[in-house]
């Protein structure tokens, strides 16, 4: 879907969509939290949060979009994994790069085919959604649409939940009046302490830094001539990080956004952590629920910690997405008066 244009976009954008919308996504809770229990059972110590929440959120959103058990995404993670990893030029290690990647793109193919294949039986997913329509697409085009929904889920929900855990394990005070907002049951949508931190995260930190246009006119723009047809890259975290908007752009402060405001509201377009337009992210109800459960499971289980002297930045490895240039690493200890779960 992500690589398509024009009509065949269009069909499979609207075939998964009722699967994304506010309404359909609370549905997911139940799976969401019995995954939170699976991966986090023997959890406590220090550990670094990215490898952790990003195999818990690939977990889920295989569950509930391609029908793929837990226990069957071990070796699709890891493709996915090795696809994504650097590759230097012109070393060994870049050549067994390649060779891994080469690999990893196989297991990819057969592991989403066999999900592109299973009888879908009463389940209502992308695979049976895609199936479903008229002109159904090949096994192989279902594949492919799986690996960019499950791709599109993982990485960047992924980076982000383990980029705001480590953010609040960094502010005791904080943390605990997020565990208090969620006790009280503070509004799911728009005016929660938890939104407020989400996106500001989202805001210092957003998964997709740079997102691809082509110019459909001939533009004049800062003295630059832009033909029509030209390939241009809108820069979020450009536009996130823009002093004039959010004023001292590298502190992370929630005041920013919603409750305990204390700074003017940023305009519109000025956020654009999912994008905008015809092409908005379709994920975003999906990724902010996970994202709100998954913090609060960990908030009412663990007391969390992290380094507040040391700042990880970040990486890009292919010019779009982004991951921590280091562990982003955080203390785990069972709260006193919760020590089963
Ligand atoms: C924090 C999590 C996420 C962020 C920050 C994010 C961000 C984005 C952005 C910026 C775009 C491009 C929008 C544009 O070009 O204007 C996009 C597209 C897309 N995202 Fe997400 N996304 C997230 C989660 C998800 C999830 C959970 C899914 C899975 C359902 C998903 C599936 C997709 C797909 C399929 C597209 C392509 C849409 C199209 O071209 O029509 N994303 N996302």
């Amino acid at each position: 879907m992500l690589n398509l244009d024009g009509r065949l976009h269009d069909t499979y954008r609207r075939a998964v969509m009722p699967l994304l919308k506010r309404r359909a996504v609370a549905a997911y809770a139940p799976h969401i939290t019995s995954a939170f229990r699976r991966v986090t059972t023997e959890l406590g110590g220090s550990v670094d949060v990215f490898p952790l929440v990003r195999r818990l959120v690939f977990e889920i959103s295989a569950e509930i979009l391609a029908g793929i058990a837990p226990r069957d995404t071990e070796e699709l993670l890891e493709a996915y994994i090795h696809l994504q990893a650097p590759r230097p030029l012109g070393t060994a290690e870049g050549m067994r790069a390649v060779q891994r990647a080469v690999r990893a793109r196989h297991a990819l193919r057969a592991g989403l085919l066999a999900a592109a294949r299973r009888p879908g039986g009463n389940r209502d997913n992308a695979v049976t959604r895609l199936r479903a329509l008229d002109d159904r697409p090949s096994d192989l085009q279902i594949a492919e649409n799986l690996s960019i929904l499950l791709l599109g889920g993982y990485e960047t929900t992924g980076y982000l939940l383990s980029r705001m855990l480590w953010l609040v394990a960094r502010h005791a005070e904080l943390q605990e009046q997020l565990r208090l907002g969620f006790q009280r049951k503070d509004p799911v949508g728009g005016r929660s302490l938890f939104d407020a931190v989400f996106a500001e995260t989202a805001r210092l930190h957003p998964p997709l830094a740079h997102l691809p246009r082509r110019s459909g006119v001939d533009l004049n723009w800062a003295g630059h001539h832009i033909p029509a047809g030209s390939h241009v890259f809108f820069s979020v975290l450009t536009a996130h990080h823009d002093p004039v908007l959010f004023p001292e752009p590298e502190k992370f402060r929630i005041g920013r956004f919603g409750v305990g405001k204390t700074e003017e509201t940023p305009p519109g377009f000025a956020l654009v952590p999912f994008g905008a337009g015809p092409r908005i992210c379709p994920g975003v109800h999906l990724a902010t629920l996970t994202s709100r459960l998954i913090t609060q499971h960990f908030l009412e289980a663990f007391r969390m910690n992290a380094d507040s002297d040391r700042y990880v930045a970040d990486v890009t490895h292919n010019g779009a997405s982004i991951s921590p240039a280091g562990p982003l690493t955080i203390t785990f200890s069972q709260h006193r008066e919760r020590t089963s779960r």
